[in-house]
């Protein structure tokens, strides 16, 4: 019986799957290339560090770790922008009313993201209060598909792992939730989440029946 849910965040909660894109499109710009969009689903659900590497995998070059750092840190700020710009109006279709659901019927509520600008983005968009935990790339130092993120998430709600499902729109971190002995429900299409227990489009329309296995 599912007692917690956790949520990963980019592009569960909110879309800033095209921020992210943005960011590092201007960076690999800067670099001489195109990064095309075609390249973005492999950075979901990746830490910063190896979105860099992928990047500069299929731009074909390479750096030293410390310039790596200084570029990282570059796409970090131009990504800021725009999470400093978001408003609630960015909380994807359903999603207030689920949370609102699980809230009413007890059941507990965790982030569980690789993002270390997790809190900020909860903040712009004014969600901070459903959570009973925030895990986030600053917390969790393994990257999905580690179970880290979700096992620390279980941890801090008190709940056994076999009891949680996770909610995710990424491969890696649909094996991550896996790996932790968890459900999970992806939120995208079957044929990128094909392993997750169930995959829905979103959470229009969502009800507790979603979370019923
Ligand atoms: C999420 C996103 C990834 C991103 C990662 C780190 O998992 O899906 O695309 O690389 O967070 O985000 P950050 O905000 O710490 O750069
Ligand atoms: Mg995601």
């Amino acid at each position: 019986i599912i007692k917690a849910c956790i949520f990963d965040l980019d592009g569960v909660i909110v879309d800033t799957a095209k921020y992210h894109y943005l960011a590092w499109n201007r960076l690999a710009n800067e670099l001489g290339f195109e990064f095309s969009i075609e390249h973005n689903e492999r950075l979901k659900g990746v830490s910063r560090m190896t979105s860099l590497d992928i990047l500069l995998e299929v731009g074909g070059l390479t750096y030293s770790n410390a310039e790596k750092v200084v570029m990282a840190a570059r796409k970090n700020e131009w990504y800021l922008e725009y999470i400093y710009k978001m408003t609630p109006d960015e909380i994807l279709p359903g999603v207030i009313s689920f949370l609102t659901m699980l809230r009413e019927k007890g059941i507990k509520i965790s982030l569980g993201s690789a993002s270390k600008n997790a809190m900020l983005i909860l903040e712009r968009v004014q969600l901070q209060s459903f959570f009973d935990a925030v895990i986030d790339g600053n917390k969790a130092l393994k990257a999905k598909p580690d179970p880290q993120v979700f096992l620390l998430a279980a941890q801090e709600l008190n709940e056994n792992p076999t009891n949680c499902v996770v909610f995710e729109d990424a491969a890696a971190g649909i094996e991550a939730a896996l790996a932790a002995g968890m459900k999970c429900i992806g939120i995208g299409s079957p044929e990128i989440l094909g392993r997750a227990d169930k995959v829905v489009p979103g959470f229009e329309n969502a009800n507790i029946e979603l979370i019923k296995f």
